[in-house]
């Protein structure tokens, strides 16, 4: 609400009729501000004011750089993951920090542009004004733009600096492209172009193509037995193929159960325990963490990062915290040497849900377990 009551609010039509400059005066005269100081910062044209106009441009143009910096790599840079010891697992390491610097000071840089515009820019002014309450008239919001479109002309913003007007574009173009370049870039590749070998299907659990079946290892690459565990316990185990140990979806955990023990057998999974013996991954359905916390006595499994928590004897259905899906079950068998082998690769998503999560897409005709 206007503070001086003895100004005149002039009509819509009025207002329209006003030059910036005139609603600009206005506006002050409306809200009672009195202008103690205004002025210049630097005479126009000058050294001082040509040299502050090129430090303002170098935080906007770099601002600018910044964004389209961001954007390229976020599209362009190799991010598939790559195990350590892998060529190119260098690159792939950097694409995370990169884009954390590159939007981090595209940020940085604009907001130092804006405040040495406004320091260094914008004329200098010192205004005072009785607080006041509530919302504004439309005629004081009119007005206050008009005075910012006022102070902006007289800066010589709009006319007169056309280097400045550049890289504030650039900038602000920039920064507003990395806003949505996240949101867009997920749609620039197609998960499903490799179909029945997509990445998000495949896991290095998966049969060889003359249908070798994957060994359950240790972390050396030694191959399990069913002596190696005791009735109740747990182990880690990893596929027996190369860089199976360091493969982000493939960790498993095996469990012996004591025989005595009921365990809720989910549907479509009948079969896939060997006796007693059950395989789940150890990746948390919730958003991926290594699940291994293993309470024998009860059967629960806890995921260290939020807590949910995961019932062994239900199926590996979660009982507890956010996830929302049971652990994946691996198929079991032993092959000709006694060894734990997978029969197939998982037939559920490993870890965190993804779009087609538990079905195929409707196009999708190939079952998955024609895959493995
Ligand atoms: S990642 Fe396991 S509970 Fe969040």
């Amino acid at each position: 609400m206007s503070a001086n009551k003895n100004v005149q609010i002039p009509s819509d039509d009025e207002l329209k009729k006003m030059s910036v400059e005139e609603r600009a005066a206005l506006g002050m005269a409306m809200d009672g501000v009195e202008l103690a100081e205004w002025g210049p910062r630097y005479v126009a044209g000058s050294p001082a004011d040509k040299r502050a106009e090129r430090q303002v441009a170098f935080w906007f143009l770099l601002a600018g750089a910044l964004a389209v910096a961001f954007i390229v790599i976020f599209i362009w840079w190799p991010w598939q993951f790559v195990n350590y010891d892998d060529p190119g697992q260098l690159m792939y390491a950097l694409y995370t920090p990169l884009i954390g610097l590159t939007l981090g000071g595209c940020i940085l840089a604009f907001g130092i542009g804006v405040v040495a515009l406004a320091k260094k820019i914008m004329p200098h002014e010192v205004a005072i004004q009785q607080r006041h309450q509530g919302m504004s008239p439309e005629a004081d919001r009119q007005s206050l733009a008009a005075e910012l479109v006022d102070v902006g002309d007289k800066a010589g913003l709009v006319k007169r600096r056309g280097v400045l007007k550049g890289s504030l574009v650039l900038a602000g173009g920039g920064l507003g492209l990395a806003a949505v370049v996240p949101v867009l870039g997920g749609f620039i590749k197609n998960p499903w172009a490799e179909r029945a070998d997509s990445p998000l299907w495949v896991t290095p659990w998966k049969p060889a193509a003359d249908g070798t079946r994957v060994r359950l290892t240790q972390i050396d690459g030694t191959p399990v037995r069913p002596t190696d565990l005791e009735a109740g316990s747990m182990a880690t185990v990893f596929p027996g193929v190369p860089g199976g140990a360091k493969a982000s979806d493939a960790a498993v955990m095996l469990f012996r159960v004591r025989s005595d023990q009921q365990i809720l057998i989910r549907d479509g999974q009948q079969g896939f325990q060997f006796g007693d013996y059950y395989a789940y991954s150890k990746i948390c359905t919730h958003v991926g963490c290594p699940v291994s916390l293993y309470e024998q006595q009860t059967g629960r499994v806890l995921c260290p990062c939020h807590q949910s928590q995961f019932d062994l004897y239900a199926g590996m259905n979660p009982v507890f915290g956010p996830a929302t899906r049971p652990l994946p079950q691996l198929p079991l068998e032993l092959d000709d040497e006694g060894y734990f082998v997978a029969r197939s690769d998982f037939v559920e998503a490993v870890g965190p849900g993804f779009w087609e999560n538990g079905k195929f897409p409707a196009w999708y005709e190939e079952p998955k377990e024609a895959t493995g």
